[in-house]
């Protein structure tokens, strides 16, 4: 994993959504020695997380035990892509229609997979496996310095919640100061099955 931290970090090429995935393409990663980077979650629920260089983008690595999700959150200006290491896991994505939430597709990546994320998408990321982790290595431009105005969206209670800079993670919290705001009844959820169904 060195070298191609070194790699990066020496990168001088622009980095747009095109060039990131050139890059990215271009990794061997049957050469990646990962296991002793692989963090534990700091709480149960959580994925554990290794940010392994910010600069001139970001490398994490991230560790998925079995039944753990991302939040449900928007890309404002920021892209990336994700190869999974180890196990699999689903893309799942949104897209409003007027005042609906509607949940579209749900991909899911195996071992070697490399999984696009576009500015602009509105997605989770989750480890649907009732018993194994996946390990997968993520790249993000710009990389994510704060939270601060990132949106996240509950499907359940149909809020959205706005990010302050005191967010640590991306994700539905009851500390104090998580959010700038959160908007109540902000849209009508629309599960897969029942879009699939129409
Ligand atoms: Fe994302």
């Amino acid at each position: 994993m060195n070298d191609l931290i070194h790699k990066i970090k020496s990168s001088k090429t622009t980095i747009n959504y095109n060039s990131l995935g050139e890059f990215v393409k271009a990794i061997n990663f049957d050469e990646l020695k990962y296991d002793e980077l692989v963090n534990e979650p700091e709480h149960v629920g959580d994925y554990g997380r290794n940010i392994l260089t910010l600069e001139p983008f970001e490398c994490v690595l991230i560790n998925w035990p079995a039944g753990v999700e991302s939040a449900v959150h928007f890309h404002d200006g920021l892209f990336g892509y994700v190869f999974v290491l180890e196990g699999e896991l689903d893309n799942v994505s949104y897209r409003f229609e007027g005042d609906k939430l509607i949940e579209y597709a749900i991909d899911r990546y195996g071992k070697k997979g490399l999984m696009p994320e576009p500015d602009g998408v509105i997605h989770k990321l989750r480890n649907n496996s009732t018993s194994q982790r996946a390990i997968t290595l993520h790249f993000y431009y710009p990389a994510i310095h704060s939270f601060e105005g990132m949106e996240i969206y509950h499907l359940e209670k149909e809020e959205i919640g706005i990010l302050s800079d005191q967010a640590k993670t991306a994700k539905w919290s009851l500390e104090e100061g998580h959010f700038k705001e959160v908007r109540k009844n902000a849209f009508d959820f629309v599960s897969f099955e029942a879009f699939k169904q129409n």
